[in-house]
C-alpha cells in the first residue's frame, strides 16, 4: 500500500498517533501557531506567537522542525537554526502582507531617509529582513522602536502595527503601506454591536486591526498576549479580533470563560492550509524543505538576532 493510500484510510485520531510515533522517531520538534486548526494545535510541542515560535526555533536542540504555520514562520526558523532541517508542510502557505514588500522599493525608501534604521516586522520574506537593522513581532514592536539608537525608523511592511508603535514613542515612524488582508476585516460597527450585545465582555484584538478600530477596544496584544490576558484577567466574557484559530486555544485553556470572535470569524486561508495528513506526509517524505540563500540568511539571521534581544 502506498502512503498516500494508507494516510486517506487513516482516521484523525490514528492519524495524530501516527504523527506523534514519527515525530519521536525522526526526534521533530512540532512548532505550532495558534491560528492552525485544533488536530495540529493538539499535536504541538510548542504552540504560540511568531516572537514565542522563533525563539523555541532558535534554542531547538532536535535536527528536524516541523513548522505548522505559514512560510515567513517557517523561514524565520530555518534562518536561526541554519543547521537544522526545517520543514513546513504545505509549500504555498504563505503570507499576503509578507509579499506586499519589495528589496528594490524598500531601497528607494531608505535612500530617501538616510538618517533613518529600519524595523521589519517578522511577517517578510527572507530578502527584506536582510535589509534591514532589527527584526520585530507584534509582541515587543514597541519595545524594539523605543531601543533603537535612531529618531527616525521606517517600518515595514505593516501600517497599522506601525501606526499602533507610534503611539508610544516622539520618534518619527515612515510607514511602508503594506496590510493584513484579514485583520482589515474588523470594522468599527462590530465593535458598536458587541458592546450593545455583551457590555461586560473585554474585547481583544491584535495590533495589526486598523486604527478606527482599536481606538475603540479596551486591549491590544499578541495572540500570546491574548493568551496572558484571558488567564490573569477576572472577566467571564472575551471578544477577540483575530484571525479564529487562536479561539480553540482560548476556549480549551480557560474552560470556564466565554470567547466570542468580534463579528463573523476571520479566517487567514493560508494558516488554514495544513491538514493533518499534509503533517504526516511531510514526516514521511522531509517535504517541504526551506532553504534560504546563505548570503541572504546571514544578513536577516543579524536582524532576528537583534530582536531576540528584546523581550
Ligand atoms: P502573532 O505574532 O501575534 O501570533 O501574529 C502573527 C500573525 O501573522 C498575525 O496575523
Ligand atoms: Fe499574514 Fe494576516 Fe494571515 Fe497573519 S493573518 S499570516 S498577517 S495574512
Amino acid at each position: 500500500m502506498t502512503d498516500a493510500v494508507m494516510i486517506k484510510e487513516l482516521s484523525t485520531e490514528e492519524m495524530s498517533l501516527e504523527i506523534r510515533q514519527l515525530a519521536r522517531e525522526r526526534q521533530a520538534l512540532l512548532l505550532v501557531h495558534n491560528y492552525q486548526i485544533p488536530e495540529i494545535q493538539d499535536l504541538a510541542d510548542f504552540l504560540g506567537d511568531s516572537l514565542d515560535l522563533a525563539r523555541r526555533s532558535a534554542e531547538a536542540t532536535h535536527p528536524v522542525i516541523l513548522f505548522c504555520g505559514v512560510r515567513f514562520m517557517a523561514e524565520t526558523a530555518k534562518i536561526l537554526a541554519p543547521e537544522k532541517m526545517v520543514l513546513l508542510p504545505r509549500s504555498d502557505a504563505g503570507c499576503p502582507m509578507a509579499d506586499m514588500a519589495d528589496v528594490e522599493g524598500l531601497r528607494r525608501l531608505k535612500a530617501q531617509h538616510p538618517d533613518a534604521k529600519v524595523v521589519a516586522y517578522v511577517n517578510t520574506n527572507a530578502d527584506i529582513k536582510a535589509e534591514v537593522d532589527v527584526c520585530c513581532t507584534s509582541a515587543n514592536a514597541v519595545k524594539v522602536v523605543q531601543g533603537i539608537d535612531a529618531d527616525e525608523i521606517i517600518f515595514v511592511p505593516d501600517c497599522n502595527l506601525a501606526s499602533w508603535v507610534q503611539r508610544f514613542t516622539r520618534k518619527k515612524i515612515i510607514p511602508w503601506a503594506g496590510f493584513c488582508p484579514v485583520h482589515r476585516r474588523f470594522k468599527v460597527e462590530e465593535i458598536k454591536a458587541v458592546r450593545e450585545r455583551y457590555p461586560d465582555a473585554l474585547i481583544m484584538v491584535h495590533p495589526e486591526c486598523d486604527p478606527e478600530v482599536i481606538d475603540l477596544i479596551d486591549e491590544v496584544a499578541s495572540t500570546n498576549g491574548m493568551v496572558r490576558l484571558a488567564k490573569k484577567s477576572d472577566r467571564k466574557r472575551f471578544i477577540v479580533g483575530t484571525e479564529e484559530g487562536l479561539i480553540y486555544r482560548l476556549k480549551k485553556e480557560n474552560p470556564s470563560k466565554e470567547f466570542y470572535s468580534l463579528g463573523a470569524p476571520k479566517v487567514c486561508e493560508n494558516m488554514k492550509k495544513i491538514r493533518l495528513e499534509h503533517v504526516l506526509e511531510a514526516l514521511q517524505r522531509n517535504q517541504y524543505q526551506i532553504e534560504v540563500e546563505p548570503e541572504i540568511a546571514f544578513r536577516a539571521k543579524k536582524a532576528l538576532d537583534e530582536m531576540l534581544k528584546y523581550v
